[in-house]
């Protein structure tokens, strides 16, 4: 979609449809409108719109007026708008205007201007609406919107804004996509491939095989890759715009976990092809900073591989060593995340980094706990959790943080070994990141569990139904913060 920002009026501009948005109850904006559209408004009922909150009214005009409809969309009472009423707002009129089959749209912004909020939130939600994942399909829906012209002055600040957007809402669909690709296509392979097709100046991307895996000492992550013939792929993406020590994301990449030996029941399996949720946030948000160049170095590690239970499969009891030299006694093979994440965070130490984060489909408790609304934070590093809060207000992809007490090391005493994988039925949420702090030892570290959020079950405002792209919004505004 392309995107002009021009200064017209509204009744002037050559669009198909006017979006206008509204706030409950205030017809102020109207005196703005000139007196044809003014009418059009004045004539609709309260029962016909009101401006509540992500409210339609698709209207017909006559007479002088270019537009050859007007959509009104509210935005619920004035004192309540938050940058998210703007992005929701966003999704639902161009999800709305697509369906019905217009494809050239244009945004007034005089509601907009007055609530000091940018057009390119309104723009965010909007384009994140529009998504949709139809690669299989044989017959594909082609409503489209071509192009959507913003009613306002053009300005550097306004093109910066939407540049930005543009390649954040182009980032949320490459991880949707990658998410929501088969598991019998997307296998770790593939997964390297997509990473390598990244690689440009200023970011490097290398992918280490089982074989140097196995020379690194990484028995933990190995361990989840035996029963498949799929070959694990360790992929690392090296981004540099800054000076100073590096940020690490990691991002669990099981492309398809079926539980391994210890199999999952069949109710829902199918949607284990999620698994690498975590991966495909940190691809995306290192392909968002590399082409948005900004000052800081990072690098973002995906220990891809498959959980199935093939003949060469761990099996529970079995005993494996990390690239730390801890010991680990395997319990369940389907709490494999954290084994692939054990050595990545290992791993991770090379780069002397300033700060670990990783986020990863961790828990089945993570989304039983929280729904699709709030992802789980875990960590050992205050700083970086404030920050991560707030961008989480702001992004709205919320984080609630869980506490990591000492008393739950005693839940992953093993008998034989340094370390168990799984702490029993209770508590598996934080003692899931008890594990990993383990790994993290005294580096800066926070882990991020999506399980509940990585997939939606039903459309929302601007997250079609499917993967949802958690983490790329988050991580982005945490990295600028952070940097
Ligand atoms: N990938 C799952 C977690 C998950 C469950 C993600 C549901 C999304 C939706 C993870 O590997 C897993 O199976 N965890 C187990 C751990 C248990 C064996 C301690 C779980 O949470 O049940
Ligand atoms: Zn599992
Ligand atoms: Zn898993």
């Amino acid at each position: 979609m392309n995107i002009y920002v021009k200064k017209i009026s509204e009744k002037d501009c050559a669009c198909d449809v006017l979006v206008l948005p509204f706030t409950e109850g205030d017809r102020g904006p109207l005196k703005h409108l000139g007196p044809s559209i003014k009418a059009i408004i004045e004539n609709t009922s309260p029962f016909e719109f009101q401006g509540k909150k992500n409210e339609v009214l698709l209207l017909q005009t006559a007479g002088d007026l270019r537009p050859k409809r007007l959509l009104l969309v509210g935005l619920g009472k004035k004192k309540e708008i938050v940058p998210e009423t703007i992005r929701q707002a966003g999704g639902k009129a161009l999800s709305f205007v697509r369906d019905i089959g217009f494809s050239k749209p244009a945004l007034s912004t005089i509601t907009l201007s007055d609530l000091k909020v940018s057009p390119a939130v309104f723009m965010e939600g909007g384009i994140l609406a529009l998504y949709r994942y139809d690669l299989y399909k044989s017959e594909k829906d082609t409503k489209e919107i071509k192009e959507m012209t913003i009613l306002s002055t053009p300005s550097k600040s306004l093109s910066g804004e939407l540049t930005e957007i543009k390649t954040l809402t182009r980032a949320v669909g490459l991880a949707r996509d990658l998410v929501n690709t088969p598991a019998n296509a997307m296998t770790p392979s593939h997964l390297a491939h997509t990473a390598l097709a990244l690689r440009k100046k200023g970011l490097s991307v290398s992918v280490l095989e089982s074989a140097d895996a196995e020379k690194l000492g990484m028995g933990a992550y190995l361990s989840v890759s035996r029963g498949s013939d799929e070959p694990p792929k360790f992929i690392v993406l090296e981004y540099k715009g800054g000076r100073k020590a590096p940020i690490v994301l990691i991002g669990k990449s099981v492309t398809f976990d079926s539980g391994g030996i210890n199999i999952k029941p069949s109710d829902g399996l199918e949607k284990m092809k999620y698994d690498m949720a975590g991966g495909a946030a940190v691809l995306a948000v290192i392909k968002a900073v590399s082409e948005l160049r900004l000052p800081v170095n990072l690098v973002g590690i995906l220990p891809a591989t498959e959980n199935l239970p093939g003949g060469g499969a761990t099996r529970p009891g079995d005993v494996v060593k990390a690239i730390n030299g801890t010991t680990i006694e395997i319990i369940n093979t389907d709490a494999e995340g954290r084994m692939t994440l054990a050595d990545a965070i290992g791993y991770a130490k090379k780069f002397t980094p300033s700060a670990i984060i990783d986020i990863a489909t961790l828990t089945g408790a993570c989304a039983v706990a929280f729904g699709g609304d709030a992802v789980a934070m875990m960590g050992n590093d205050r700083r970086i959790m404030e920050t991560m809060k707030q961008s989480g207000e702001f992004t709205n992809e919320k984080v609630w943080e869980m506490p990591l007490f000492d008393e739950y090391r005693e839940y992953l005493k093993s008998d034989i070994a340094d370390i168990k994988n799984i702490g029993g039925r209770t508590g598996s949420l934080v003692t899931s990141a008890k594990f990993l702090s383990e790994f993290a030892g005294e580096t800066p570290w926070v882990h991020l569990d999506i399980a509940g959020t990585a997939w939606t079950e039903k459309d929302r405002p601007y997250t079609p139904k499917g993967a949802s792209g958690i983490g790329v919004r988050l991580l982005f505004d945490v990295i600028r913060k952070i940097q």
